[in-house]
């Protein structure tokens, strides 16, 4: 069997909807903390198991007769706690393979929101140290967290943003939930580490000139500098931590740590990932 944490959230659901394309409800555990969130999955045949990656109990209760997990990050700042609460309990019920979502970065000790990020890189040590079979899926940023990045009113004020001709190779997170379902059916991954990118770089510069062609309106692209670009969040009431967050990422994207592009995704969907048209089309609704 397999158990799915994160299965009320994004990838997970995307996972869990690509297993079932593909192998019995039967075969799935979801591990969910929140029982309203989890009801479609029950109705779909799915066991759910719930808990908190903060509560031991219920993780020994989640892990038993589990064969392969799926560990999907948290976003707390002490996920590495809580994944290595994930880890321990597996090792703990003799779980045989763990795949976990990470991120692919050029070099994590220079990243502008490196205690976040190095996270990901002492939950998979923990995890080799484990003994238990792996699979990492480094996944570079999301298409769908575009719109976050140009606001609400992009169609009307543009993008403005401090990552000048940075760039990223988004993808879809729901073909990054395929991927991640097919790593879990197939037994080819043991001890693997695979990069999931897009099949391009872009720019927020292409993105603005994409989204000009499905729009048919003219949106700009305006390179800011950081102080300036934190500064007018906080005026416009943007929490401090949320400034923190959106200028590390754009941190990083100017100084080209996302600047990788790798075949894995291509492989492991056995298709081309989304387009950057295709993904804004999808996104967008155009
Ligand atoms: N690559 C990117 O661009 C990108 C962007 C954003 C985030 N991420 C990372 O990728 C992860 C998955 O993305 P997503 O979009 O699926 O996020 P999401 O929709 O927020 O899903 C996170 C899932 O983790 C569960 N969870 C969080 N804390 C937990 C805990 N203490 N115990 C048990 N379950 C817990 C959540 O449960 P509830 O439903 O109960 O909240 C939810 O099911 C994120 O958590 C983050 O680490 C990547």
């Amino acid at each position: 069997m397999i158990l799915v944490t994160g299965a009320t959230g994004h990838l997970g659901t995307a996972t869990i909807e690509h297993l079932l394309k593909n192998t019995d409800a039967s075969n799935i555990v979801a591990f969910a903390r929140d029982q309203n969130k989890a009801k479609h999955l029950k109705e779909k045949g799915i066991e759910v198991r719930f808990g908190d990656f903060e509560d031991h109990t219920s993780l020994d209760y989640a892990m038993r007769g589990i064969e392969k997990v799926l560990l999907i990050s948290t976003i707390d700042h002490h996920r590495y706690q809580q994944h290595q609460n994930v880890i321990d309990a597996a090792k703990k019920a003799g779980v045989k393979h763990i795949v976990y979502t990470g991120v692919t970065l050029k070099d994590v000790n220079t990243s502008a929101v490196k205690p976040l990020m190095s996270s990901h890189f002492q939950t998979e040590d923990y995890i080799k140290s484990s003994e238990m079979h792996y699979t990492f899926l480094r996944n570079s940023l999301y298409a769908e967290v575009i719109p976050m990045y140009v606001g609400k009113e992009v169609f009307k004020k543009g993008i403005y943003l401090p990552t000048s001709d940075g760039k990223v190779p988004f993808a879809l997170r729901r073909e990054m939930g395929e991927v991640a379902a097919n790593v879990l059916l197939q037994n080819s991954h043991k001890n693997k580490t695979y990069h999931i990118t897009g099949r391009e770089l872009y720019s927020f510069q292409n993105i603005a000139d994409q989204l000009s062609l499905l729009s048919g309106k003219t949106i700009n692209y305006e390179d800011v500098d950081q102080t300036t670009f934190s500064n007018t969040l906080l005026e416009r009431g943007v929490p401090q931590i949320n400034v923190e967050i959106i200028s590390g990422f754009s941190a990083d994207i100017k100084n080209k740590q996302y600047e990788i592009v790798n075949k894995d995704m291509e492989e492991l969907l056995g298709r081309k990932p989304a387009s950057l048209k295709d993904s804004l089309k999808e996104i967008y609704q155009l």
